[in-house]
């Protein structure tokens, strides 16, 4: 019988996208979430575009006995581990919500995961566990540094319990992806990305703005020793990402051990830049603001991905002017995210793009 990829989170962002690449490579799947910032339509929509079933449990990773009884049930040989809460400021407001979640909730899956003999565990992370990063571009072996928010400190935490836990038993085999800034959206329209509430991340803001649902995009400082004075990012397309987990999975295959990877394609893109291309591809007017700098945040960061290409055989395929398609094609077919009807709103929104 096909052994089966447990997918927490896969009803989110990342996840979901993770999960077509996984189906379309023949692989069978079961998503777990709790859908605390998802829904089930995002799965719906899965099973529109591979024309499977998904298997999907409602349930919470901090649910112990429920994870017994999943890996009781299904015969699991990895794990791709998404499920998570990831913004940073809701992370300083809600510190406890964020270590419960995050820190205790894959502290119970990878109890679980040891109790039912499942060592494989594929981990999303995230390239602010470099904190300020001291070379640019970053490079893995450099080490983390001092994340700045609570969010960041969870995912840091994580890893040093992965890494405990690989000492501690060889026969953990475990891939920890560091993601730089992902974007972009399945090339369908039909998936993307649908943050609950106002959104933090600069392109679900700009779009916003592209869409009239607010009047400008604020642009968080314009002094920093950057090309243009605003802060630069490794912008990485998330079907690109979600091909980085395929490899990752099949890497494990080979190998024991804690291996960390960047997930970003190298290169570094001002907010200004971003900005402009974003006019550029749309011919939609951005107008914006210069507001001071946001607390947290770095001038600039990029990945250095060879190491991905030289073990896993990765590399980010999409260029920024994909990514900002994907993204606004999401947008135009789903004004109101998962709440809206796919199909005759792509047939409207396409017909006034191009
Ligand atoms: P997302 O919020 O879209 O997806 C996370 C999913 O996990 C959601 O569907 C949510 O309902 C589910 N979830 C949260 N807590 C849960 C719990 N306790 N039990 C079960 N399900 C739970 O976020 P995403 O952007 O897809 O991010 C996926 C992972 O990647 C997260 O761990 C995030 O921290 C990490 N990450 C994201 C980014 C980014 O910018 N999107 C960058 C780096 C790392
Ligand atoms: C990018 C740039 C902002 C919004 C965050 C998390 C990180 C990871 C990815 C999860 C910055 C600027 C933004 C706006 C702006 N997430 N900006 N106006 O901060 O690099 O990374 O998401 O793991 O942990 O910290 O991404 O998209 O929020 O910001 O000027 O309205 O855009 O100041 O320079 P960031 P972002």
């Amino acid at each position: 019988m096909q052994k089966t990829t447990l997918i927490t989170g896969g009803a989110g962002y990342i996840g979901s996208h993770t999960a077509l690449a996984l189906i379309d490579a023949g692989q069978q799947v079961l998503v777990l979430d709790n859908l605390c910032n998802s829904c089930r339509e995002s799965l719906k929509r899965l099973e529109f575009l591979t024309r499977i079933r998904v298997d999907f449990i409602e349930g919470d990773i901090r649910d112990t006995k429920l994870l017994d009884d999943i890996f009781s049930r299904y015969d699991i040989d990895a794990v791709m581990h998404f499920a998570g809460l990831k913004s940073v400021e809701e992370s300083v407001r809600q510190p406890l919500e964020y270590y419960a979640n995050n820190v205790v909730g894959t502290l119970n899956l990878c109890h679980a995961m040891a109790r039912s003999e499942v060592f494989k565990l594929v981990f999303s992370s995230s390239a602010t566990v470099y904190g300020a990063p001291r070379k640019i571009p970053i490079i893995e072996d450099l080490g983390t540094g001092k994340p700045v928010n609570p969010y960041g400190r969870t995912k840091l935490m994580i890893e040093e319990l992965l890494t405990d836990l690989c000492l501690s038993d060889p026969r953990w085999s475990i891939a920890v992806l560091r993601y730089f800034n992902p974007i972009g959206a399945h090339e369908s329209g039909l998936i993307g990305e649908n943050p609950n509430g106002r959104p933090n991340n600069l392109l679900p803001c700009l779009t916003q703005v592209a869409i009239g649902r607010a009047p400008e995009l604020t642009v968080f400082g314009g002094d920093y020793p950057t090309v243009d004075g605003t802060c630069v990012r490794d912008y990485v397309h998330v079907v690109d990402l979600a091909d980085g987990h395929l490899k990752a999975l099949q890497a494990l295959q080979r190998r024991n051990g804690i291996h960390v990877w960047n997930l970003g394609t190298g290169i570094g893109y001002s907010v200004l830049q971003i900005i402009r291309s974003f006019e550029d591809i749309t011919g939609v007017t951005i107008p914006f603001r210069f507001a001071p700098r946001r607390a947290g945040d770095i001038a600039q960061c990029w990945a250095d991905p060879s190491k991905a290409w030289r073990e896993l055989g990765w590399h980010a395929q999409r260029d920024l002017m994909q990514m900002i398609i994907d993204t606004w094609r999401w947008q135009l077919c789903n004004p109101q995210g998962y709440r809206s009807q796919p199909e005759l709103l792509a047939s409207i929104a396409l017909k006034q793009w191009v």
